[in-house]
């Protein structure tokens, strides 16, 4: 017989299972009560969108954009499909006339409201028709979720809301990033978003409180936290050219990758990791002493209300971060065990993206935290541990007493407590073991004379302790614990 092929999960992505699937749902919990004290509310986001979005807000020169994305053509497949990819690629070929009579009165029969104005094809050739079917709209898996909530507020009018937005996510993103500890092609962030009239300093300080508030409720300890600033459209485009300037000087020492960047993005030069060139780096001119007076003025602070709120933090001239909407505030968390995949967050401000988006002028900030990091770091600190899935097992003997199994089953779990009841008959001493191997803290025993007596036998598998309840003192003293 032909071998089968055993199918694998692909290159870069993870199946999370239990135990650690639990671990990861307390985290996103931890994260969903410390944002809700925050006044955050959750958002949910596709995870694909077209990839345009993508390429507008990260920028198209970035790895994520230029290197990193899943992208997929959506080819027309229905006849509306096929319509809107026709009428977008050919406008010309479109006019827009009243409604034709006929059309008026069938609408009119059913009760439907009448269109005002009906479309009428002109001319369509074949080449146009075959045109339109390969057409297709871009469309990418999304690499990060920023984008997405700003796509979201300027869709539904969120600048009319009360307040500023405060919105948070949990969810998968995809990168084509090369594999290794860390760093995966499906990977989970929790992220958070704050949009509104005010860039005031204090928001950005409260968003960092609270990312540590989170931190600190998980147990996730030893991080450091970096902060600079990157300045806004006044300075920034004067400290890249002065940048851009030095770095031609010393081209000819860089490495390729950071040749080309003095082009494309010299900013990302000053992420390079290539020991040869951190000498080289320490030289160049910080952005720090460029800024405007603005920028200045918002940074000291920044700076100012993290103290007031007992933030320690460590300034890093080179954190550019590698996405292109930031601007002013910009800031990473890193935390221990993990290698050289060691930032678990990265944040910042990113005014203008909204605007740059087609909506109005509006401030926002935010971050993501990389939960696939922050799992294997609470595991290297010992923090995760595997807790039981069942209180109690419910031993039945004898095929009369599965019905008073099954009931006493249902009225536990109405209560909230989490039984394993064998769907077989199975023997004494193996349905005990099963207990014990399942972590259950109790077992239940029913045998006939306890049917008929309505009274249960409940032991404490720790110390062996038996006593004999009822179905209502058994459900009172298991919701105790
Ligand atoms: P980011 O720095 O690209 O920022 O990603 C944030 C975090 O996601 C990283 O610090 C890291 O923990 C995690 N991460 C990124 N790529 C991977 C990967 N391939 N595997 C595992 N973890 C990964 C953003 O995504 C921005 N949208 C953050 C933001 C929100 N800025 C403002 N608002």
């Amino acid at each position: 017989m032909a071998e089968i092929k055993q199918i694998r999960a692909i290159k870069g992505v993870r199946d999370i299972l239990p135990p650690a699937s639990a671990a990861w749902n307390r985290v996103e919990q931890a994260a969903r009560e410390v944002f809700a004290t925050y006044a955050l509310s959750e958002i949910r986001l596709p995870e694909f969108e077209e990839t345009e979005l993508f390429a507008r807000s990260i920028g198209e020169d970035t790895d994520v954009v230029s290197k990193e994305m899943f992208t997929f053509r959506n080819l027309a497949e229905t006849s509306e499909e096929l319509f809107a990819a026709i009428t977008k690629l050919f406008p010309d070929q479109f006019v827009k006339e009243p409604t034709p009579e006929p059309i008026r009165s069938f609408h009119a029969e059913l009760g439907e409201t009448v269109p005002e104005k009906g479309m009428r094809r002109i001319s369509l050739t074949m080449p146009m028709l075959a045109e339109a079917m390969a057409h297709g709209e871009l469309l990418s898996l999304r690499p990060e979720a920023t984008a997405s909530v700003v796509r979201a507020y300027i869709e539904h009018g969120m600048q009319t809301l009360a307040g500023d937005v405060k919105l948070y996510y949990i969810g998968p993103m995809f990168r084509r990033e090369r594999p290794q500890k860390g760093r995966y092609r499906q990977f989970y962030q929790i992220g958070a978003e704050v949009l509104g009239q005010s860039d005031a300093p204090g928001i950005d300080a409260e968003l960092i409180e609270m990312l540590f508030a989170f931190f600190g409720r998980i147990g996730l300890e030893g991080l450091t936290l970096d902060l600079n600033s990157i300045g806004c459209k006044e300075c920034r485009p004067k400290y890249v050219e002065l940048l851009r300037a030095a770095l031609r000087k010393v081209s000819p020492k860089l490495g390729a990758d950071s040749q080309r960047r003095i082009e494309t993005n010299p900013l990302r030069v000053l992420d390079s990791k290539l020991p040869e060139e951190q000498s080289i780096i320490e030289g160049l001119p910080r952005i720090s002493e460029h800024l405007c007076e603005d920028c200045k003025v918002h940074f000291a602070e920044v700076r100012r209300q993290l103290d007031l709120r007992g933030i320690a933090y460590k300034l890093n001239w080179r954190l550019v971060r590698g996405l292109d909407y930031y601007m002013r505030t910009t800031f990473e968390i890193t935390a221990p065990g993990l290698g050289s995949q060691n930032a678990v967050c990265g944040g910042g401000r990113y005014d203008g993206l909204v605007e740059l988006l087609g909506g109005p002028p509006t401030k926002g900030i935010g971050f993501a935290i990389g939960e696939d990091r922050v799992m294997l770091s609470l595991e290297a600190a010992g923090k995760i541990v595997a807790e039981p899935v069942v209180d109690a097992f419910i031993v039945w003997m004898g095929a009369a007493t599965q019905p008073a199994a099954i009931k006493l089953a249902q009225r536990l779990r109405g209560a909230g407590i989490r039984v394993e009841v064998p769907p077989a008959e199975t023997k004494f001493k193996k349905a005990l073991g099963l207990a014990d191997k399942l972590g259950a803290r109790y077992a239940i025993l029913i045998g006939e004379n306890e049917v008929v007596a309505g009274k249960f036998t409940l032991k404490r598998l720790a110390d062996a302790v038996q006593t004999s309840l009822t179905e209502a003192e058994l459900v009172a003293e298991l919701s105790k614990n």
